[in-house]
């Protein structure tokens, strides 16, 4: 199904039982696979590439015990040129995906997303809501990103790497912010960082650690909890 005011531009291959929805805008030479669902007032730049069973644009929702509700009325999701997304994939309203990024399959994206040139969000990554992420960023396969976290360029975040932004766990007495990692920063596999710490630029995170607290730029930082040992 194909809203009638949706606008497709030229070389556009649409696959079986692809829904678009209202004043969805689509660029040229893009390949949406099938099964796919665009909701409403998307923007698909050039040449951009879409797997198969994706759900791109969804609106939020919440229940009565959650913090955060979705009153406000978000921005569309944006798609620039020559971005690839796998199959699987769930990106929300008021994301940007910029040029060059690449979504792996089983991905989800939550909303006030930015997604910086020429990254990567590996395959069953999420990340979560209002979360900065920078350019040519590498976020591999089942890294959990937190909400309000920021993630400089260059940062290499290793398979399954979680991150929280809330100490107390819903006791409702520490403001949420997720840790920031700065420029150039790389966080070994499975590693934990918990809320509101700062990984300093080219710092190197140990597979598995777990890190409490602030990291300084160029240390090297294992164990649980991290200690610095370069
Ligand atoms: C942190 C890291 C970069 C350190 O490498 P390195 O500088 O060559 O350090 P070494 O191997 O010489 O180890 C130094 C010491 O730290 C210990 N160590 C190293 N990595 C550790 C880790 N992740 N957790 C706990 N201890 C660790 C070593 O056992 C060694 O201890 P010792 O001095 O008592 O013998 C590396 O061990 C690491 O964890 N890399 C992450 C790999 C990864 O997750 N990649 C993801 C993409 S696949």
């Amino acid at each position: 199904m194909i809203h009638a005011s949706a606008q497709i531009g030229n070389n556009v291959t649409i696959g079986e039982n692809v829904v678009i929805e209202e004043n969805v805008v689509i660029g040229d030479n893009v390949t949406i696979g099938h099964n796919t669902i665009i909701k409403k007032e998307t923007q698909i730049g050039n040449f951009v590439q879409i797997g198969e069973l994706t759900v791109l644009g969804k609106p939020t929702s919440s229940n009565k015990k959650m913090a955060r509700k979705p009153g406000e009325t978000l921005d569309p999701l944006i798609i620039e040129d020559y971005v690839t997304i796998g199959c699987n994939s769930v990106i929300y309203r008021h994301v940007t995906l910029e040029t060059g990024v690449f979504v792996g399959d089983l991905t989800s994206i939550r909303e006030k997303v930015t997604v910086g040139e020429d990254s990567i969000v590996g395959r069953n990554a999420i990340v979560e809501t209002n979360t900065l992420i920078g350019k040519r960023v590498t976020i591999q396969t089942g890294c959990y990103i937190t909400a309000d976290m920021v993630i400089e360029d260059e940062v290499f975040i290793g398979p399954c790497c979680s991150s929280s932004n809330d100490k107390y766990m819903g006791m409702g007495n520490f403001k949420h912010q997720g840790p920031v990692i700065k420029r150039g920063a790389k966080i070994g596999n499975n590693a934990t960082l918990l809320p509101a710490i700062t990984i300093g630029e080219n710092a190197i995170v140990g597979a598995g650690s777990v890190i409490t607290k602030d990291i300084p730029a160029n240390k090297v930082v294992v164990g649980n909890p991290g200690k610095i040992i370069k």
